[in-house]
């Protein structure tokens, strides 16, 4: 079974967030699935850079004003066709925003053009690669759909996987003719928005069926409380819709053999998660004190994450004798917050702003809690890492936090399953309660131990999830067109 996934990032060229672990890690779930997943991506010079040998599948002369070639090439193991559109896609930095912080003034045509590329290898235009199933990821390649919907002809089935319905792609109708959609598809059963033509509403309305990142995200995204403005949407096609949670690569991700961190240690070697800790301390100027509960983020810094009301309780969190590690990049008043929090509290709280991968990995092996207090979390990955490295996840109950952890509540304390701390309302004083919750799970070190082992012990790999996208995959070639 060929599938074609399409995305904006990929791990480990391009990547704002866990977006791009998905999309990178996926072909090689699903290989051991017998699927060959192949990637469509924007040409960014970090991929450009990355591809050695390629062949050209095909040319556009003129794609939405600009010359494109797309090319097929192994890179790292993943089969990829790249969407080499200088004009769109040479661009230095981000890969949505210029250096001015804002949305680059084309992004409608740069996705547009990425989704037209995909809906052409979906009606079989490219001999070289004709795909069994379209699968798109969020608003940058929603339009595929629409594109194959009103091409009236034969075209292989798809999937669009929402991974944040927060970001929607919403842009002037006056585009309609420029990204090349007929006068009719500008209508509630196609792709028009509030007045808007809608990137995300156009998935979420002409793809085949829909997933998203979590089973508990699934129902939330149908309620008027989670939908962001498509709940009725998602309801009106919830036959179509379910949630499949996410894996993490447990390669990259393995405290056993990870280079990046002190001190590699596994089940039987918790104890050595002490060096972790004291180097984690010593290089973020931290007192080195193996007893003072450790307390790490690892964080896009946006409202979603809810590091604001960290700091609003971080009196609590340190009046406990905990210190807190903060690594996150994002917005920019978020991070003065947490800036001003470590001038305040020297040797206590430290905070590094910035996207560090190492620094990520050093943080989920020498903490002792890693805090997740999203407002929502489609799934989230921090999580599923810090169960893997022994680190116990203290969590909002949304979304996929609410389907990863298992609280250690009295009735799993007794039973001995308890994996991490949840929190239900998603507000300072519920998160007081949760960090005074989990200063008393640290003085029962015993309890705290298994609870790691238990943490330890889940299976966080894409291996569950790779067997139901593939079960998908495999209901979905049998879609009537
Ligand atoms: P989201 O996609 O909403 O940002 P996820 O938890 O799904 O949240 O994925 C975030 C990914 O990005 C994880 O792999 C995490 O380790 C990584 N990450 C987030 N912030 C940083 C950072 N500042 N430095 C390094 N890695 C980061
Ligand atoms: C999004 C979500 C996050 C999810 C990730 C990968 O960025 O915010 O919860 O884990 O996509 O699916």
């Amino acid at each position: 079974l060929k599938v074609l996934s399409v995305a904006s990032e990929i791990y480990p060229f391009v990547k704002t967030g866990g977006l791009a672990d998905v999309v990178g890690a996926l072909p090689a779930a699903l290989a051991s699935e017998g699927v060959a997943v192949t990637t469509l991506v924007p040409g960014y010079p970090a991929v450009m850079a990355a591809v050695e040998s390629s062949t050209e599948v095909y040319h556009y002369a003129d794609l939405f004003g600009v010359e494109a070639r797309l090319v097929r090439a192994t890179v790292q193991g993943l089969d990829l066709l790249v969407l080499d559109a200088p004009r769109f896609f040479d661009r230095a930095g981000n890969p949505y925003l210029g250096a001015d912080g804002q949305d680059w003034h084309d992004n409608p045509q740069r996705f547009a053009a990425l989704s037209r590329v995909a809906a052409d290898l979906g009606l079989g235009r490219a001999p070289l690669y004709v795909p069994d199933v379209v699968h798109t990821h969020d608003w940058q390649t929603g339009l595929t759909a629409a594109y194959l919907h009103y091409s009236g002809e034969p075209h292989a089935p798809t999937v669009m996987t929402v991974h944040n319905l927060a970001f929607q792609g919403q842009f002037s109708p006056s585009l309609l003719s420029a990204i090349g959609l007929p006068p009719y598809a500008f209508g509630m059963d196609g792709v028009e928005y509030y007045g808007t033509i809608g990137y995300l509403k156009a998935g979420l309305q002409l793809s085949d069926r829909i997933t998203t990142v979590s089973p508990t995200y699934a129902a939330e995204i149908r309620t008027p409380e989670g939908g962001m403005g498509f709940d009725g949407l998602l309801r009106s096609r919830a036959a179509v819709v379910s949630g499949i949670l996410n894996g993490i690569d447990t390669t990259t991700w393995d405290p056993a053999t990870d280079p990046l961190i002190a001190a590699p240690f596994d089940l039987k070697r918790i104890e050595a998660r002490a060096a972790n800790k004291a180097a984690l301390q010593e290089r973020l100027g931290l007192a080195i004190d193996p007893d003072a509960q450790l307390f790490g983020v690892v964080s896009r810094l946006t409202w979603q994450k809810g590091l604001d009301l960290l700091v609003d309780r971080l009196g609590i969190l340190l009046g406990t004798g905990a210190q807190l590690a903060i690594l996150g990049s994002g917005d920019a008043t978020i991070a003065e917050g947490l800036a001003y929090a470590t001038v305040l509290n020297p040797g206590r709280v430290a905070m590094v702003n910035g996207y560090n991968e190492g620094l990520a990995h050093q943080i989920q092996a020498g903490s002792d809690v890693i805090l997740v207090p999203s407002r929502f979390e489609p799934c989230g990955l921090t999580q599923l890492c810090a169960l893997r490295y022994g680190a116990i996840p203290l969590v909002a109950r949304v979304g996929g936090l609410a389907d990863t952890i298992i609280d250690a509540n009295e009735v799993a304390r007794a039973a001995g399953i308890g994996t991490g701390i949840q929190f239900g309302s998603v507000t300072p004083a519920g998160l007081e309660a949760a960090i005074l919750r989990a200063a008393e799970l640290w003085r029962d070190k015993p309890y705290w131990q298994a609870m790691q082992k238990n943490a330890m012990k889940t299976d966080v790999s894409w291996s569950r999830p790779a067997a139901t996208y593939a079960a998908l995959y495999r209901s979905m070639v049998a879609i009537p067109q």
